[in-house]
């Protein structure tokens, strides 16, 4: 098997995001239907998992429907909630053999019961294991989070006058803590399949500085190969976050 030997550790992103793009033109490609391509996606994530726990990632986010997702044929949304409802309970055990704790980034209030049901019952199987996060992003928008933050930042006030006060002094770090990305780490490296070159509102905060790494391979052929090519990449990269070269390398010497 191939693997991320050679990856120096300290080079492994902690937190891979992945906007898993292109199973309808992959479906179309093959003369598919867009839901059979919505199904070999299904699959791949089980893989996904696997290869960044080899790897040493932390956390994988995965961006499964997005919040202008709605926008869709009707009948592709109730094709994608039922493939959720039905696929992920048989993902259950192995998420439990790889150590794999389920996380659900979005408001999915609105989705049908079924597949409610089918991820809070994933969510509870598997909350104790250690090994790596695996983050669903459902009716997810990044806009919408900054949103939500904001509302909570808001509500968490009973008198105006220390709103008022509080939202002149308001900072970056401060409303981030509203985001309710508590168990979630900072996006270390983005990448997007599917050959399209945009963040499409996935985790809006964190992008100002994760890598990007975009590929053209649709998301029902991603291979290992692909995900370990990303990952050399990202090793790659000097991460400054507004410092100059020579600061960071002092900093990596320093540490
Ligand atoms: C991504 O694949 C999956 C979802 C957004 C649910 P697409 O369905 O967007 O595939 P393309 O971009 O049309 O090929
Ligand atoms: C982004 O893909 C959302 C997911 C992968 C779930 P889209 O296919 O919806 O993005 P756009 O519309 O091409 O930007
Ligand atoms: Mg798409």
């Amino acid at each position: 098997m191939s693997s991320a030997e050679g990856l120096p550790l300290q080079r492994v992103p902690k937190h891979v995001a992945i906007i898993m793009d292109g199973n309808g033109r992959w479906a179309k490609a093959q003369g598919l239907s867009r839901l059979e391509g919505h199904k070999q996606g299904a699959k791949r994530l089980r893989d996904v998992i696997q290869w960044a726990k080899d790897a040493g990632v932390k956390q994988v986010s995965l961006y499964a429907f997005s919040t202008e997702n709605w926008k869709r044929p009707k009948l592709e949304i109730a094709g994608l909630m039922t493939l959720l409802a039905t696929l992920l309970p048989l993902e259950v055990p192995k998420m439990q053999e790889k150590g794999a704790r389920l996380l659900i980034l979005g408001d999915i209030s609105k989705f049908p019961w079924l597949a409610r049901r089918a991820l809070d019952k994933a969510v509870q199987a598997t909350k104790n294991n250690t090994e790596i996060d695996v983050i669903l992003c459902l009716n997810y928008g990044g806009q919408q989070e900054i949103v939500d933050g904001v509302k909570s930042f808001y509500a968490s006030f009973d008198d105006e006058q220390t709103r008022a006060k509080a939202f002149s002094e308001l900072t970056p770090e401060t409303l981030y803590k509203f985001l309710g990305r508590d168990d979630i780490l900072p996006v270390d490296l983005l990448i997007r399949t599917g050959g399209e070159k945009r963040i499409s509102n996935f985790h809006l905060w964190d992008a100002a500085y994760a890598e990007l790494y975009f590929t053209d391979t649709n998301w029902p052929a991603y291979s290992e190969q692909d995900l370990i090519a990303a990952l050399q990449d990202f090793a790659h990269r000097e991460r400054r976050f507004g410092k100059t070269s020579e600061q960071v390398q002092a900093g990596d010497r320093d540490e």
